[in-house]
């Protein structure tokens, strides 16, 4: 039995993150990139058996946010705290399976933090010197460079700092990297990124300046509080701080033991440095154990160069979950890009994937199988005959090569495999046409012909569903519901085998998986890309107020007897339930609106609202309120508003007084 294996559930631990966001900017689809394809490796482990641990989260010190919150008129903590939840809400939207969400401005990520920086103080790698050099803010990166001297990594202009400064002793620490690469060959994949940390430790490593005295957000040194701790030190040690690591409870002790070291670290090219260099020589200092592994990816890119939102060109997922869903988002990720390089993002090429692959491969594979299961043996799973063998070796096949595909994070290749799956399944019942009666065949025959077609194409359908699962989790859903398998959450998918499905099983209720989508959707997509960043535009430039749309408030109803009287079935449409709030902000150019992120427990979503003069955003944080969560969606200034929040109206003005309970009540409760 391993060492990391527990006696309780006797499953071996698997630890995976991602790297935690900036929160300089709201999330776009290279943050969604990396976090899909951690969600993915989480639920396929989980899948194995694996105990899994999957981490993200937000990066919120450091000069570059304190920069970003003052030049919007913010605190530096309640920008922070807004664009986490942007982050948050967008993860719990997508229903990414993190067990954890780690903020670096948590009093348990400070603790930890804290506890590192004298842990290396103790064990003698920490001194205190001078540092006169260049520094680039956006990378937040100590530069070797003459003055003046434009940042060597991004290319944007370096400051110069001289400041007094904690430094850790890196030097000592080359030959030991070096050793440790050379007897962990998987250690950084792909071997590419591995060969380029090689070479960059090799040209020697100069002690890292660790405290910053020129501002103050961030986490102080213990016992030198006019020090901050250097951003990167403090964003790295989320990955233990997260677990427990400085804290003395004993639940904390052992997760950390449990799950430490972890498993696979990701993270994108442009940080390989700070996680393979960096974090390894902390955790040397601090005799902690190393990562297993880091896997390091490339960018996505988007009009030619990597999405990010200094260049301006990004795109958000929530375009594409409005339009086409997560899946089909979490599949052209991870379908169209070589995970480890460069790939390009296009709406054009996501709407040809997804009618190529998920409407026209599987949806429809999935739909005339389970349909002619509908119409030839009444909706129930016929016998089999025997296998056949252009079909069930290929599923065998399948089977194997995709579990060592998603183990080695080599998802592009593990979908194709399963696709190629998919369309022997098709020519096979293509070549065999269920559907046709032969000439002089009897009846019986005929229907034992069918029923072996049919059920190698719903067998194969099953396996391929299993396997599609960690990429396609909603989509998997709905087909595990409709072979008559029930809830895929609860199925062991641990063993996939020929022959699991049970002539017999009764169908679920059929309906399309994946609608084809018409070009129309990409124009859709596109003026909701460009709504969007016309929306941030306005707000940086603070348009003017204008006169606003009717506010989605609920007014008071009048007078009971001046109204015409419903049935109670009427009432049971208006869908009223508990929601909280967790971000609310007023909307540029708008005095009385204000854009709010409301939890429902079982979703998340944005509600443009008429309350801007009666309440400030911040006092309704955390806030319970009764929202109609059945209402069609509107577009109010550019921005979607999913609902409508109740509230009383008083006077000739109509101040909106928000309606709620006396009682603690649980948020997504329904009001009937
Ligand atoms: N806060 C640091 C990381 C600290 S981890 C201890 C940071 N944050 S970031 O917001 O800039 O996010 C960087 C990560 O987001 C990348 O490493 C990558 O995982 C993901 N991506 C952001 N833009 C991306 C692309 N255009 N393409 C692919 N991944 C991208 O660096």
């Amino acid at each position: 039995m391993s060492a990391r294996m527990t006696n309780k559930t006797d499953k071996i631990p698997f630890y995976v993150m991602t790297p935690i966001y900036y929160v300089n900017a709201r999330p776009h689809l290279g943050h969604t990139y990396t976090t899909v394809a951690a969600d993915t490796l989480a639920r396929y482990k989980r899948m194995r058996g694996f105990d899994v641990r999957f981490l993200t989260g937000t990066d919120e010190h450091g000069q570059k946010i304190e920069r970003s919150a003052n030049k919007a008129g913010k605190t530096a903590q309640a920008f922070a705290d807004e664009i986490s939840a942007e982050f948050r809400f967008l993860w719990a939207r997508m229903g990414l399976t993190n067990d954890d969400y780690i903020r670096t401005t948590e009093p348990r990520h400070k603790r930890g933090v804290q506890r590192l920086f004298t842990e290396l103080q103790q064990r003698g790698y920490i001194y205190k010197g001078t540092y006169t050099g260049q520094y680039c803010v956006s990378d937040e990166l100590y530069v070797d460079a003459p003055e003046g001297a434009p940042c060597p990594d991004c290319g944007r202009p370096t400051e110069r700092v001289s400041e007094e400064n904690y430094y850790f002793k890196l030097s000592e620490f080359g030959d030991k990297l070096l050793a440790y690469y050379e007897a962990h060959p998987d250690f950084i994949r792909p071997e590419s990124r591995r060969n380029e940390v090689m070479a960059f430790v090799r040209g020697g490593l100069k002690d890292l300046s660790i405290s910053r005295t020129s501002f103050n957000w961030g986490i102080p040194v213990p016992g030198d509080e006019k020090h901050v701790i250097y951003v990167w030190m403090d964003a790295l040690a989320n990955y233990i701080t997260a677990l427990g690591y400085g804290s003395d409870a004993p639940e904390d002790q052992a997760r950390f033991q449990k799950y430490w070291p972890a498993d696979v670290q990701l993270l994108g090219k442009e940080i390989s440095r700070f996680h393979c260099v960096y974090w390894p020589a902390f955790l040397m200092a601090a005799g902690l154990p190393l990562p297993k592994s880091f896997v390091v990816h490339g960018w996505l890119l988007f009009e030619q160069s990597k999405m990010s939102k200094s260049r301006g060109n990004i795109v958000r997922a929530e375009t594409i979950l409005d339009v086409l869903g997560a899946d089909a988002l979490r599949y052209f990720l991870l379908r169209e890009i070589v995970f480890g390089q460069d790939g390009s993002f296009s709406f054009d090429a996501l709407v040809q994937r997804y009618n190529a692959d998920l409407a026209n491969g599987y949806g429809n594979l999935v739909s005339r199988t389970l349909t002619m299961i509908g119409k030839y043996f009444d909706g129930v799973v016929p016998e089999s005959t025997g296998e056949v063998e252009t079909v069930t070796p290929e599923a065998r096949t399948a089977i194997v090569k995709v579990g060592g595909l998603f183990d080695s994070l080599d998802f592009s290749r593990a979908l194709e495999t399963i696709w190629v799956f998919i369309a022997a399944v098709d020519i096979y019942i293509t070549a065999s046409a269920p559907w046709k009666q032969g000439a002089g065949v009897p009846d019986k025959v005929q229907q034992q012909h069918r029923g072996q077609v049919l059920y190698t194409a719903a067998e194969s359908i099953r396996i391929i569903t299993a396997l599609v699962y960690p990429v396609i989790p909603d989509a998997a859903a709905k087909v595990w519901a409709q072979l008559g398998l029930g809830d895929i959450t609860q199925a062991d998918l641990k063993d996939l085998e020929w022959g699991g499905l049970k002539p017999g099983t009764k169908l679920g209720t059929l309906g399309p998986i994946f609608p084809r989508a018409e070009k129309e959707a990409i124009t859709r997509m596109q003026e909701k890309e460009e709504a969007g960043l016309a929306e941030s535009t306005a707000a940086a430039t603070q348009v003017p107020s204008a006169p606003v749309a009717a506010a989605p408030v609920v007014a008071a109803a009048p007078a009971v007897a001046e109204t015409k009287t419903i049935t109670i079935d009427d009432f049971a449409k208006v869908e009223l339930r508990v929601a909280q709030i967790k971000v609310a902000e007023r909307v540029a150019g708008a005095d009385r609106l204000l854009r709010l992120e409301v939890d429902l427990g079982y979703e998340q979503r944005q509600i443009v609202a008429g309350i801007a003069e009666a309440y400030a955003p911040e006092s309704l944080i955390g806030r319970k309120v009764v929202i109609v969560a059945n209402l069609a969606p509107r577009k109010l200034r550019g921005l979607e508003s999913n609902g409508m929040v109740v509230a009383a109206s008083l006077g000739e003005k109509g101040k909106p007084v928000l309606a709620g309970f006396l009682e603690d009540i649980e948020i997504g409760a329904r009001l009937k």
